[in-house]
Formats: C-alpha cells, structure tokens, sequence
C-alpha cells in the first residue's frame, strides 16, 4: 500500500459520522479561511484504514524493532507492565480538574516518585513539572537566577559550561536571558579546572555540567568544581541526562550539586522516539526549593478517630512554593510518563544499581568487542577512540577521523551504512570536541548478542569502498535524505487541498 491520500477508494463517503448540530455554512468565518472547495479526502473503508496504519508502522524503526545505541539520548527497552500501570482506569480516567478526592491515587504516585527522584539525587525536593530534559534545565536555571535575586545578586548574569556540554545547556542558559561562558576541555575531555578558576566571579550564576561527561568519563574532580563555583557565589548545575551510569553509585548532591534535572523518558525507560513524550523533573538543594514551579504533592497522616494514633493512611494536596517561579507546564506535567518511569523504577526498587552495572558493562563490553573484532579483520586503523582508553561509564565516543582520511568515508556514512545493516546508528557528530564523532550508548537492556552482531556489523561497514558507503541506506524504505533541506524546507501536511 502507498500513500492513503492518493487512494481515492470506491464512489461513496467512506465514513460514517453523526450529521453536524449546526450547519457549517451558518457559522461566520472569515473569507480567506473557507474552502473554495470540498477538501480532497482520500475514501477508504476500515480494513484500508487499518492495513494503511499497519503499513507505516513497518516502515518505521524503533527500539522494539532493533537495536538502539544512540549516545547521550539512553533509547532502552520500555517493559509493557509500565503500559499496563499507566492504563489503569483510576490513572488514564483522571482529569487533572477533578478534585483532590479522586485523585489521591495518581497523587500518592507522584509523592512517591518526587521522593524516590530526590533519595537516588542526594536533593531536598523534586517537582515532577517539566516534559522534556531541555525544560528542566531551563526551569532549573529560572529558579536559580531567582534565587540569586532574592539575595540582592542581579548581576550574577553568567552560566559556564564546558565545551563538551549538549547544546541544551547553553539553549536554556540563553533563554533565561543569561550570558553563556564556555570553558576548553583538557586534551583528554574532562574538565578543565585551571580554565574553570579563570572564569568563575560575582557575575557567576551558575555551571552546567553532565557527570560522566558527554565522552562517557566520569568527572573525578568535580567535588573541586563545585568548591570553585560556590566560593565564587555560583551554583552548580547537574545535567541528569547520564544518570544511568551512576544511579544506586552515587549521587549530584554528594557531587556538589545544587539542581540537577532527571529524563525520566531515558534513564526510567519510555517510549521516546520523535519527540515525546517526555518528562524532565527537576530536584533541587532546600535553598532553592521556594522558587519551584508548582504544584508539587505534599502528604498528611490522617488520625485514626479510635485512638488519634497515625494508622498509616495518608492524605495527599497539591501546593505552590511559597517564592514560586510559577508553572512551566500546563496541568501537572506529564502525568502518563511520570507513572510509566514509576513503575519502572517500583521494578527495581533497592536493586536499582544493578541497571547501572550492566549499563556500564555493556558499554565497555562493546567497545572492547568493537575494538577485537576490528583487530581481527585488519581495520583498527580506520577509528580511534574518541573517550580516553580505560574504563568507560555507559557510553563512549568513537573517531571516524582516520577513516574520512584513509578512504573519504565520513561517520555519517558509516551510520548510514549500519542501516543496512537493521541498526539504528550510533549519535553522529555530538560531542563536538571529538572530530567525526560516533557516540555508542548500548543501555543495560541489551544482550551480548546483539552486542557481538553489532561489533560485527560495524567492523563489516568499515570494509565497505566509500562509493557504495555514500550511497547508504539502500534497505530502508527512505534511502539518504537532504536533511538540511529537510529542516529548511519543512513540509508538513499532505497537500490535500489541490
Ligand atoms: C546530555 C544531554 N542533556 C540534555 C538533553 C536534553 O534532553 P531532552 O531531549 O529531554 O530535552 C539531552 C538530550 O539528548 C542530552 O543528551
């Protein structure tokens, strides 16, 4: 089947609706807006329908169809329990205007998970507000320049993140109406503490940074970092999206961090491919708890009336904080994700740094498999590593360097060439200081298996002559696209108007 808007069906209405109440024409619209014609709907029966939907469906890949090692964005497999939890009707039922006495079941949800965030944070409170990782540091950001407000410190008007930040850091930086201040790595990609010294004053609002880094190294010295940005005044920002190498070990709040914000989508597992949905809470030290977004879920203990003695029973309401910055998010965020990561989360429970173990080991696993098979084949001169050598966290980062200058393949080919191969590629070209960069992230919930194929299939798209490599994807239903022009040039409806 091809595209449902170029199938016209059989003569007739192919849909059954109820007539209107009101008759269209009667309504006053403004001339411009009304069709100088009837709109050119495509008439397909239900089954055309249905197989037309299935179809796309195959057309598209995904974590439940292969594997998905893209680096920094954490695409794990999502359990159906989670789906199972978040249908219930007491949850999917809800509407967030109805009154607090039918929600106490969502809301013991949210009060658990607000705890359980701030517990595996090392932070005082969490607000399960922000959709998406990026909002999170922004609202985060917010609540800090307040903080600095409420001392008098208006000036504190800079946010420093190092050179191998994702570019959502410094976004939302900006968008606070702050001034972004970068800092060099060290040769080796890690922080650099001397250049860190050279920047940190009055003005300091606060550092951005992600612990392990966007190279997979873990920061050693980043309780010195902190020391450095808060004698300055400043305050120390954890980017949550590497929490998977480091939950159940250890924590931002023993780092040294003030905020930190949590993709629930990545780390707590969700189906996130395109967009959404998302959820970035964030967690944040007692002093900047009063500026956070509202509502958030407190508790009471309701009073046996026998004995006046707390029987376990609690009752939940929603509150603002007192300096609040206001809401950030319509309703009370992404309730459906939130639910879904807490049950992923209840799965674990006290076990939970065993998903951080195997994440760890799967990552150094494959880039030690990657590394073997290209020994035996004779290629471990068309990559170099682009992490340190040693241990990694859960990701590291590849160099397609020596390859575009042996044989002009660049990495984008080679992520095009393991298409090919019925594997989504690796994250190209992020983090910038890493030429030609192939960002490997194989999560905990991989086999060693899939990660020989895989070890296999890239050693394989290596051997591959650059001409045919150019020419990749040649299986998938869209070969290579133009994706400035794509993003330039966005189309995004059908033109069923003409
Ligand atoms: C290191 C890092 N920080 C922040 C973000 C932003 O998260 P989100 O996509 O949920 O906005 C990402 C997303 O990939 C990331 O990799």
């Amino acid at each position: 089947m091809s595209n449902l808007f170029d199938s016209h069906g059989a003569p007739g209405s192919g849909w059954s609706q109820p007539a209107p109440i009101m008759d269209a024409t009667q309504v006053s619209l403004p001339a411009e807006l009304v069709r100088k014609k009837p709109a050119r709907w495509p008439r397909l029966s239900e089954s055309e329908v249905v197989r037309h939907y299935t179809w796309l469906s195959t057309r598209n890949f995904g974590i439940d169809t292969g594997f998905y090692p893209l680096g920094s964005c954490t695409m794990k497999h999502n359990p159906r329990v989670n789906e199972t939890i978040a249908d219930l009707p007491g949850i999917a039922d809800l509407h967030p205007l109805q009154p607090e006495r039918h929600q106490q079941g969502l809301m013991a949800i949210f009060h658990e998970m607000q705890n359980m965030l701030a517990i595996c944070s090392g932070m005082d409170e969490v607000t399960l507000q922000p959709v998406a990782g990026a909002q999170g540091e922004f609202t985060a950001i917010r609540c800090i320049q307040e903080y600095h407000r409420s001392l008098g410190q208006d000036g504190r008007d800079k946010v420093i993140v190092p050179d191998s930040a994702h570019g959502t850091n410094p976004a939302s930086a900006a968008l606070a109406g702050l001034a972004v201040i970068e800092i060099p790595s060290t040769t080796d990609g890690r922080l650099d503490l001397d250049a860190l010294r050279s920047v940190v004053g009055e003005d300091t609002a606060a550092m951005m940074i992600t612990n392990p880094n966007t190279l997979g190294i873990f920061e050693a010295e980043i309780s010195q970092a902190a020391e450095i940005v808060h004698s300055a005044g400043g305050q120390m920002y954890y980017d949550g999206a590497n929490f998977n190498a480091i939950l159940g070990k250890t924590t931002p709040g023993l780092m040294g961090f003030d905020a930190v914000h949590y993709n629930l989508h990545k780390t707590f597992s969700q189906p996130h491919g395109g967009g959404g949905p998302g959820s970035g809470p964030i967690g944040v030290k007692s002093h900047l708890a009063e500026f956070l977004p509202s509502p958030l879920v407190k508790r009471r203990p309701i009073l046996s009336t026998d004995t006046g003695a707390i029987d376990e029973q609690w009752w939940y309401t929603w509150y603002e904080p007192s300096k609040s910055i206001g809401k950030v998010q319509q309703w009370h965020g992404n309730a459906g994700a939130v639910v879904r990561s807490w049950a992923f989360f209840r799965r674990y429970g006290h076990t939970l740094e065993q998903m951080t173990e195997h994440a760890v080991l799967n990552a150094n696993y494959l880039r030690h498999r990657i590394h073997q098979c290209a020994e035996e084949q004779g290629v471990e001169g068309e990559f170099k590593d682009g992490s340190p050598t040693g241990i990694v966290k859960h990701e590291f980062t590849l160099s397609m360097l020596p390859l575009k200058e042996s044989k002009g393949a660049s990495a984008m080919d080679v992520a095009k060439g393991l298409l090919d191969h019925g594997f989504m590629a690796p994250t190209v070209y992020f983090p910038l200081i890493v030429p030609e960069c192939m960002m490997v992230e194989p999560t905990e919930t991989e086999t060693k298996e899939t990660l020989d194929d895989f070890a296999e299939a890239f050693v394989k798209v290596l051997q591959v002559d650059a001409e045919t490599l150019h020419a990749a994807p040649t299986s998938t239903p869209v070969g290579r696209v133009d994706e400035v022009y794509a993003a330039r040039n966005l189309c995004l409806r059908h033109p069923i108007d003409d």
